[in-house]
């Protein structure tokens, strides 16, 4: 839960005025609006990447504070829109072992931790442990990062752009597997077909306010409101 978060970076450019939202349990949810709008400076808000400057932020029925902050990025597993920012060991199993690691989990628990978030996302572990993060594909880059994620079994999963870069297949791969997911999620994106096909609800921002938010069926259906925010319609809606 947001309310009335604004966020200014360092330079002062006054990134979010304002923003009031809440998730509710096992909801899938779009966050839409066109570059700048401040989609990414949000989704960095929901797991404590960024302070608000001023306003509330809760996450699983705790406010986002110092105290909270390691049980907020434990509850919301934020997938970046640049793989390689995520990725960072030589190896894919490094990679995804790194949360559980990291809560502490060891020996059998951890390797099968790493095998079972493997295969959420469709990459055979025989095939995929020992591969090196930096020369797999963009498409396969971005289901190890979601794995990664999976591995620390997130309440809410925040996916910033997670079919940007790829191929139709890919992303067609991708939309199955978000929809396989149980977690909440919500998903920046610029992909309207996407978002009206994975997502019940979207939220259209603008300038860092919330300008919709309702049935994606029907905000990703209205022309005029796409259209006044930089947006068009959705392919599928298109003609
Ligand atoms: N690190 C940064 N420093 C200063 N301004 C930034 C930074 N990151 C983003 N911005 C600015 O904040 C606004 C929102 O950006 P962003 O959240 O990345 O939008 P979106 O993800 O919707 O494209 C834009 O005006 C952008 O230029
Ligand atoms: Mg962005």
């Amino acid at each position: 839960m947001v309310e009335e978060l604004h966020y200014s970076y360092p330079d002062g450019t006054a990134a979010l005025r304002g923003i009031t939202l809440a998730l509710g349990a096992g909801e899938n949810v779009a966050l839409v609006g066109p570059n700048g709008s401040g989609k990414s400076t949000l989704l960095l808000h929901l797991n404590g990447l960024l302070l608000p400057g001023r306003g509330r932020i809760e996450v699983g029925g705790k406010p986002l504070s110092a105290s909270t902050l390691e049980f907020a990025r434990r509850f919301v597993g934020l997938v970046f829109q640049n793989p390689e920012d995520q990725l960072f060991m030589p190896t894919v199993a490094e990679d995804v072992a790194f949360g559980p690691q990291n809560l502490s989990l060891k020996g059998e628990k951890l390797r099968e931790c790493v095998r079972s978030a493997l295969e959420q996302v469709g990459l055979e572990p025989a095939r995929f442990l020992q591969r090196q993060s930096f020369n797999l594909s963009i498409g396969e880059k971005k289901r190890v990062a979601l794995a990664g994620v999976l591995a620390m079994e997130p309440e809410v999963l925040v996916l910033d752009e997670p079919s940007a870069g790829l191929d139709p297949r890919s992303r067609r791969r991708l939309m199955r597997l978000l929809a396989e997911l149980p977690q909440t999620k919500l998903v920046a994106t610029h992909d309207l077909d996407m978002a009206l096909e994975t997502c019940t609800r979207t939220i259209v921002i603008d300038r860092g306010q919330v300008v919709a938010d309702g049935p994606s069926g029907h905000i990703l259906a209205d022309r005029v409101l796409l259209e006044t925010h930089g947006l068009e319609l959705p392919l599928s809606l298109s003609r």
